[in-house]
């Protein structure tokens, strides 16, 4: 009962789940409803010039065709802009512009999903061209750069000290551009959306969505409601990784398809239609240059990023944001720069910017190691930064050294050898390598409530989401240890505008926010149950102050005096009322402006490599994670091996395919699309050190969301050089970028 925060408890809504009894957003039944199918452009620039939907709407069942020609016009999407980070400008069928390839342009309303494909099939589009851009090879000068970069409103460009000089300053110095390719999120539940207005007007959206909150104010706002008229829903969901934070054309689509054909409309975006229209990771070219003195002294670091973004909208990949902050070097500068382009808009997918970033940034210090020939970890520990460089704070908590030494003994880095290619075993080449992760640590204003009923039990609430990361059993775990009960006493409900508000479930932010949130409720109310027993003249703590008294085992006791004491839901029977509730909010403070906030690792990969075909595979990696207060040992492992193995597919697998010459990603489905199998993925283990930060939040949680991709993707380049000897900047590292010559 102590330790009820941290410790591995079973996820709380895994029975509902393996009885296929929790509801996710397409699965929910609604009296009455009828089936979108969305039509999408085949085009990647240009207009509909002609679309005839006569034969579709003849076929059996259909109840609307609605294209730019039928749609209803919306008051404010000329005003749309992306005003919040998770805002995205949207395609609602207002007009006969093609932007992109799979923009909506029209969707199919039937009796059934059957009947509503089958007439999908049966519209008539002609278009008029126009030259597409997508690609970003060749077009590099055309970058300009944004005035912002990324959801946490960094400046796009940073510079200190006196590069030029901290290049002559280096003996060894060092300039490649890392490349990575367009990558895009594939939760296995697509999104979908089910829209129901009321007879007064009013909408519900059930919503497969990472914030109910942003999602309600969107669709009000596009739609000309008022907020409180919109109520989003989504209890479950089957991942989004970033791609289900912002609000994208479908939502809108189908409230106005609802409205349209005056029934509740479903609709799935087609696991094709799920490349293009919802947001994805841009490819990047990062230019990266170094310079060091010969005992191993960072004296130059520059990270210039460049990627694309849509031609209507802005979303910069901030790939060079590590190389601000993660070395002590005096001399730095960085740069994104985007280039417009005829695609959808990029946008967050899971560690935006890190991801990407510390791909590039540490290789790069591992090719500096080894130009310096010194270990890696070395050569990081001698750069290490006491406080972060950008700004001079000191860290709220760093356990970056601890992570180093923890992991690489976990990994037995010590049996690795320096000289690439040299340990072999029959036909097959083995290479260790290692990289620094690294995450901000975020958080926002969120707010709970919490009830204690008079059965004893309690109910906790807010409008929060549970990607699948185990939101629920987290949030159920603060509560009961702040209320002194058994976890199995306490039930969390989330996904519900109408609950108390937090925000978008992106950043790795929901358990420092959320969470602090619900610790505060569970503590008003633990004030008022306290006030209510001390003040009443039937309890046994009558007369005692409420500073007096704690919660243990179910019970309210006064402190020193153990003996005397109550069942909690005594206070509650007493008073008459069927529950006694308290709410609370939390809301970051002082410590944003006091103190620098990340959370740190350290990842290690062992790769083999078949000497004559250059097959790959990561036999083992371990990641060392410090990021605060770990909530439940359980679901942190699933989520930090979860990002190594993501980390496993950005090196070796992932890639969409964009044919420039028809402005659309080919390999946009999960057979061409590639991510590792259970068979790709070898032994992966995470691990973290015990780390208390007491600056951060009320509840000493960083937030493990993203992290566990960060530096994975590195540690593997670095562990295929040290394997081959081949210096792959280019992911993904796939076996015919290894067959060339080779350092053995
Ligand atoms: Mo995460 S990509 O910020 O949902």
């Amino acid at each position: 009962m102590e330790n009820v925060l941290g410790s591995p408890i079973n996820r709380v809504d895994a029975p509902l789940k393996v009885r296929g009894a929790a509801t996710y957003a397409y699965e929910h039944s609604i009296p009455g409803v009828t089936y979108g199918v969305l039509l999408t452009a085949s085009i990647a620039k240009g207009r509909i010039a002609q679309i005839d939907s006569r034969s579709a709407e003849k076929s059996p069942g259909v109840l609307l065709v609605m294209t730019h020609l039928n749609s209803p016009k919306l008051p404010t999407l000329s005003n749309q802009k992306s005003t919040s980070p998770t805002s995205r400008v949207v395609h609602v069928l207002q007009d006969d512009k093609v932007l992109y390839a799979d923009q909506p342009i029209a969707i199919v309303i039937a009796e059934t999903l059957e009947a509503a494909k089958e007439a999908s099939h049966l519209l008539d589009v002609r278009y008029e061209e126009e030259v597409h851009h997508v690609e970003l090879t060749g077009r590099e000068a055309q970058g300009y750069s944004p005035q912002k970069a990324g959801g946490g409103g960094d400046p796009s460009n940073t510079e200190r000290g006196n590069l030029p000089k901290g290049m002559s300053d280096g003996a060894v110095r060092l300039n490649h551009i890392y490349q990575t390719p367009f990558e895009v999120h594939n939760p296995m539940e697509p999104h979908a959306t089910i829209a129901v207005w009321d007879q007064a007007g009013g909408l519900t959206i059930f919503d497969a969505t990472q914030g109910v909150s942003g999602d309600q104010e969107r669709v009000a706002a596009l739609l000309g409601l008022k907020p409180e008229n919109v109520r989003v829903i989504s209890p479950y969901l089957g991942g989004g990784f970033g791609s289900k934070g912002p609000t994208w054309s479908h939502v809108l689509i189908t409230a106005l398809a609802a409205k349209v054909v005056g029934r509740p409309v479903k609709v799935a975006v087609s696991r094709p239609q799920m490349f293009g229209m919802l947001g994805f990771r841009s490819t990047t070219h990062q230019s990266i240059y170094a310079a060091a003195t010969r005992p191993g002294q960072l004296t130059a670091l520059r990270h210039d990023t460049l990627c694309l973004t849509s031609r209507f909208d802005e979303f910069v990949e901030t790939a060079s944001l590590s190389a601000r902050m993660l070395y002590a070097v005096p001399n730095n500068v960085t740069t994104h720069k985007v280039v417009r382009s005829d695609i959808g808009t990029p946008s967050f997918m899971r560690a935006p910017g890190e991801a990407p970033g510390t791909y590039g940034l540490e290789a790069a210090m591992d090719e500096m190691a080894d130009a310096l020939e010194m270990d890696p970890i070395e050569f990081r520990l001698a750069n290490y930064a006491d406080a972060d460089p950008e700004n001079g704070k000191p860290w709220s908590s760093k356990s970056l050294r601890a992570c180093y030494k923890k992991g690489a003994e976990h990994f037995g880095w010590s049996k690795r050898r320096h000289e690439p290619g040299s340990v072999r075993e029959g036909h097959t080449l083995i290479g260790y390598g290692m990289a620094t992760s690294v995450y901000p640590t975020r958080r926002s204003p969120s707010s709970a409530a919490a009830r204690v009923m008079a059965d004893g039990t309690f109910l906790v609430v807010a409008g929060t989401q549970d990607l699948g990361t185990g939101t629920y059993t987290i949030m159920t775990q603060v509560a009961a240890q702040a209320f002194g009960v058994s976890p199995d006493r306490v039930t969390f409900k989330l996904g519900d505008s109408r609950l108390p508000k937090t925000p978008v479930s992106g950043g790795s932010q929901t358990a420092a926010s959320t969470g602090s949130a619900v610790f505060a409720a569970a503590n008003a109310l633990r004030e008022k149950i306290s006030q209510m027993a001390t003040t009443d003249r039937d309890s046994p703590l009558f007369g005692s102050g409420v500073g007096d008294v704690e919660f243990i085992n179910g019970r309210i006791s006064l402190k020193h005096s153990p003996s005397k004491s109550e069942p909690i839901e005594e206070v509650v029977k007493r008073s008459g009322q069927s529950f006694v509730e308290a709410k609370g909010t939390a809301e970051p403070g002082a410590e944003k402006e006091a103190y620098s906030m990340y959370a740190f690792g350290a990842q290690f990969a062992e790769v083999h490599v078949d000497a004559d075909l250059g097959q790959l595979k990561v036999a083992r990696m371990v990641g060392c994670f410090g990021a605060g207060k770990i909530l439940n040992a359980k679901t942190a492992r699933s989520q930090l091996t979860g990002g190594i193995i993501w980390g496993i597919s950005m090196a070796l697998y992932e890639s969409a395919l964009m044919d420039a010459r028809l402005g659309r990603f080919v390999n946009n489905n999960l057979a061409e699309y590639h991510v590792p199998v259970n068979a790709d993925v070898g032994v992966v283990e995470a691990i973290w050190v015990d780390e208390e930060d007491t600056h951060i939040n009320p509840i000493g949680a960083k937030g493990i969301g993203e992290i566990g991709i960060t530096g994975a993707t590195a540690a593997i380049a670095n562990a295929v050089f040290n394997a081959t000897g081949i210096r792959i900047r280019d992911l993904p590292i796939t076996p015919d970028k290894l067959l060339g010559p080779r350092a053995s």
